[in-house]
C-alpha cells in the first residue's frame, strides 16, 4: 500500500441473509507469474483476467523497470499484452523496485535478478520492510549472488535491500528449509538463466503456479518423488520460452471471504462462479465443509489449463473441527478468515502448524488473536496453534480491530461483523487494495452491510 495518508475506518454491522451470484477477482499468484513468465518469453503474450490489484500493478512496474513491454489495456477483463525480452536479457533497472505491500513480487523479482549480471534496488511498504528476505538471499548467495540488506529490528535479510546479480550462476540442489512457494519460485527463476540443472526440494508440497507456468512457455520442470517422499523440481536453465496466452482464474483465496460470510449468516444462499480449485490451494474448503458447511462444488471443469468450478453455499451450523498441520500449505492465506469461521462455530477449532503465519504481511497469528479477543472470542494463543473456542452463536464483536497494513486482517474482521451482535470497525480499509479492491462492492451486493466511518 501507499506510504502515509489517511486511515479509511469502516464498519461491518450485521446482515440479513446472504444471496446472488458473483465472481470474484483474478488470481493474485498467477497475475503475478502471467508477468514475470510473459516478459521472460520470446513473443507477444497475450493476458485476460489479471488481478488488478496494488500488488499486482506492482509487479507490472518491476516489470517494465526491467526491460519488458507490457500494454495494460483500458476497460473490464484484466487485459494485458506483453513483449517479453527472452531468458537473461533483463536489463538494469534506473529506479528502485518499489514492491509496496507483496511479499511474493519481491521475492520472485529478487530470485529472477540473482541471475543477471547488474544490480538493483528493492524496497517495500512499512509491512514488507519486516518481513524475512534471508530465506531467499541464503540459497541465491550459493548461486553466486551477493546482497546488501537492513539488519531490520526483527533481525538482518531486510529490505532495503540491495541485489548484485552474477554473471557466472551456479546452479543448486537445494532443500526448502520452510514450506514455501515463494523461495521455491525465486530459486527457479534464477535457475532459468543459470547454465544446468537448479533443484528444489520440497517436503511439503506447496501452491505449484511457477512449475504450471514453466510448462505453459514450453519448458516443464522435471518433477521427481524422492525415496524419503519429497518431491524434486528440476529446470534446466538458459532454454527459450516460448509466448502463450494466459486466461488468468479467479482467486480461491478472494472467493473465500464471501464463502464464509455466507456460511456464518443463516438462510445465505450464495454461488461464486469460476473459482480456480488448484488442489494445492483448496484446503478451506475441505475444512469448512469438515466443520459442516453446506458447501457444493459443481460444474468442474478446465478453463485454459487450470481446473474451476462454481461453489454454491449456503447458511451452515458450524462445528469445530482439528485442522490437520499438513493441511496449512494448502489454506495458509486463509487462515484468517477460517478464524472468523471458527469463531462463529459451535465447539472447539484446533488448528496447529500456523508458524507461517507470523511473517506475513503482518504477524497474522497475534493480530488476528488480539482482534479477537477484543471481539469476546475465547481462544488460546501458542507459538504455532490457535484454539478458538466457540459457543455456537457469534461472538459479541463491538470492538475496533488494528489491521496493520494487512488486507486479509481488514477483509476478515469485515466478515465477522456480518454476523456479530455488535458492529465491528476496522481501522483502515485501504489494504484491501492490495488483493480485492472490489471486496466492498462486491460483498455489499451480496447483502453484506459495510459502511465507510466518519473517523
Ligand atoms: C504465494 C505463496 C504464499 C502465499 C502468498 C502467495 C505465491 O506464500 O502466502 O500470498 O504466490 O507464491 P509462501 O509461499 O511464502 O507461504
Amino acid at each position: 500500500m501507499a506510504h502515509g495518508g489517511t486511515p479509511l475506518p469502516m464498519i461491518a454491522r450485521r446482515s440479513d441473509a446472504l444471496s446472488g451470484t458473483t465472481r470474484v477477482p483474478g488470481d493474485k499468484s498467477i497475475s503475478h507469474r502471467s508477468l514475470i513468465f510473459g516478459s521472460l518469453a520470446v513473443g507477444r503474450t497475450e493476458v485476460s483476467g489479471l488481478l488488478e490489484a496494488e500488488d499486482v500493478l506492482n509487479t507490472m512496474a518491476a516489470m517494465r523497470a526491467l526491460g519488458a513491454t507490457i500494454t495494460h489495456h483500458d476497460g473490464p477483463g484484466g487485459r494485458v499484452s506483453i513483449d517479453g525480452v527472452g531468458v537473461g536479457a533483463l536489463t538494469e533497472p534506473d529506479c528502485v523496485l518499489d514492491m509496496g505491500n507483496s511479499g511474493t513480487a519481491a521475492r520472485l523479482l529478487v530470485g529472477l535478478v540473482a541471475t543477471h549480471p547488474f544490480n538493483s534496488f528493492f524496497t517495500g511498504d512499512a509491512s514488507l520492510v519486516k518481513r524475512p528476505m534471508a530465506r531467499v538471499t541464503d540459497p541465491l548467495s550459493e548461486m553466486g549472488c551477493a546482497f546488501l540488506t537492513r539488519a531490520g529490528e526483527m533481525g538482518a535479510g531486510r529490505l532495503p535491500m540491495m541485489v548484485q546479480g552474477t554473471d557466472t550462476p551456479v546452479p543448486i540442489r537445494y532443500r526448502l528449509p520452510v514450506a514455501s512457494a515463494q523461495v521455491k519460485s525465486a530459486i527457479l527463476l534464477a535457475g532459468l538463466n543459470t547454465p544446468g540443472e537448479t533443484t528444489v526440494i520440497e517436503d511439503v508440497p506447496t501452491r505449484d503456479h511457477t512449475e504450471n507456468m514453466l510448462a505453459h512457455f514450453g519448458v516443464p520442470p522435471r518433477i521427481e518423488t524422492l525415496e524419503d517422499g519429497a518431491t524434486a523440481i528440476t529446470v534446466t536453465g538458459q532454454q527459450r520460452l516460448k509466448a502463450a496466452d494466459i486466461i488468468v482464474p479467479t482467486d480461491p483465496s478472494s472467493a473465500a471471504f464471501p464463502l464464509v460470510a455466507a456460511l456464518i449468516r443463516p438462510g445465505s444462499d450464495v454461488t461464486i462462479e469460476a473459482v480456480g480449485m488448484n488442489d494445492r490451494r483448496t484446503g478451506v474448503i475441505l475444512t469448512l465443509q469438515e466443520m459442516g458447511g453446506d458447501i457444493t462444488i459443481m460444474n468442474e471443469r478446465v478453463e485454459a489449463g487450470e481446473p474451476v468450478a462454481d461453489i454454491r453455499v449456503k447458511g451452515s451450523v458450524l462445528e469445530g473441527i482439528e485442522v490437520p498441520a499438513e493441511r496449512a500449505a494448502s489454506m495458509i492465506d486463509e487462515y484468517p478468515v477460517l478464524f472468523a469461521a471458527a469463531a462463529c462455530a459451535k465447539g472447539t477449532t484446533y488448528m496447529p502448524g500456523l508458524h507461517e503465519l507470523r511473517v506475513k504481511e503482518s504477524d497474522r497469528l497475534a493480530t488476528m488473536a488480539r482482534g479477537l479477543v477484543a471481539c469476546g472470542v475465547d481462544l488460546t494463543e501458542t507459538e504455532d496453534t490457535l484454539t478458538i473456542r466457540g459457543s455456537g452463536e457469534p461472538p459479541r464483536g463491538g470492538a475496533t480491530v488494528e489491521t496493520v497494513l494487512d488486507h486479509r486482517i481488514a477483509m476478515s474482521f469485515l466478515v465477522l461483523g456480518q454476523a456479530t451482535a455488535e458492529p465491528i470497525t476496522i481501522d483502515d480499509a485501504r489494504p484491501i487494495a492490495t488483493s480485492f479492491p472490489i471486496f466492498t462492492k462486491l460483498m455489499e451486493k451480496l447483502g453484506c452491510q459495510l459502511v465507510r466511518s466518519p473517523v
